[in-house]
């Protein structure tokens, strides 16, 4: 089954619980965390995490783009995070299985998400411990930039050691995804949708979440 995760990047932040509630069909909600040092943006915290878990029961999907995420695991698990996701090429492998290893303690589901320039190979380290493996389809940072194509071949071959080693754990994209590149990457083997833009972007945001689940 296609599980759509909803990016709240692209809500009105001043409307925050209103647009949480439009997404109510989705099966995750997904949450950027930004630092302004791993990417160029700064967005959302531990705070703004914890008023959102107090409005909704939705699946939050807590996608950090931060350096260093080990420092934060256990604040963002206490704030209400249902899945925390760590950059590969945001810290050392040691304090990368030390996140995880936290994220166990603390109850959350873990995953490792990875940049376009990373090799889908470097997920096998943690992969047997996985919940969810995180491919971006954008660099990450902003939303509604332009799918990368190339990310394809990164997602059949993330699907195939998947495959091999872990077939629970998921596959998620985020990045461009819409009515046409969604039928590809489901193709290549994803089976959660990130999609912010193609959703709050669209005048009907339950027939939007609906038309990505290809
Ligand atoms: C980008 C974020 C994405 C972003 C996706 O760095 O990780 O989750 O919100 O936005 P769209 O779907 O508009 O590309
Ligand atoms: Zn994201």
């Amino acid at each position: 089954m296609i599980k759509i995760s909803p990016s709240i990047l692209s809500a009105d932040f001043c409307n925050l619980e209103r647009d949480i509630q439009r997404v109510s069909s989705a099966d995750y909600l997904h949450v950027d965390v930004m630092d302004g040092a791993f990417v160029p943006n700064i967005t959302i915290g531990v705070p703004v995490l914890k008023s959102i878990r107090k409005h909704t029961d939705m699946f939050l999907d807590v996608h950090l783009m931060i350096e260093k995420p080990v420092r934060y695991i256990e604040a963002f698990a206490q704030a209400g995070a249902d899945l925390l996701s760590v950059h590969l090429e945001a810290d050392h492998p040691t304090q990368i299985a030390q996140a995880l290893k936290l994220m166990g303690q603390c109850g959350v589901k873990k995953a490792v998400a990875l940049r376009p320039i990373t090799k889908a190979e470097a997920i096998l380290p943690y992969l047997e411990e996985l919940d969810l493996v995180l491919v971006m389809t954008v660099e990450p940072g902003f939303g509604g930039q332009a799918f990368m194509e190339t990310q394809l071949d990164t997602i059949r071959q993330v699907r195939a050691l998947i495959e091999k080693y872990n077939p629970a754990c998921e596959l998620e994209v985020d990045g461009g995804i819409a009515p046409k590149t969604a039928p590809l990457v489901v193709e290549a083997g994803a089976n959660v949708l990130v999609a912010g833009s193609a959703v709050y972007g669209a005048a009907d945001i339950p027939a939007a979440i609906q038309a990505l689940r290809v």
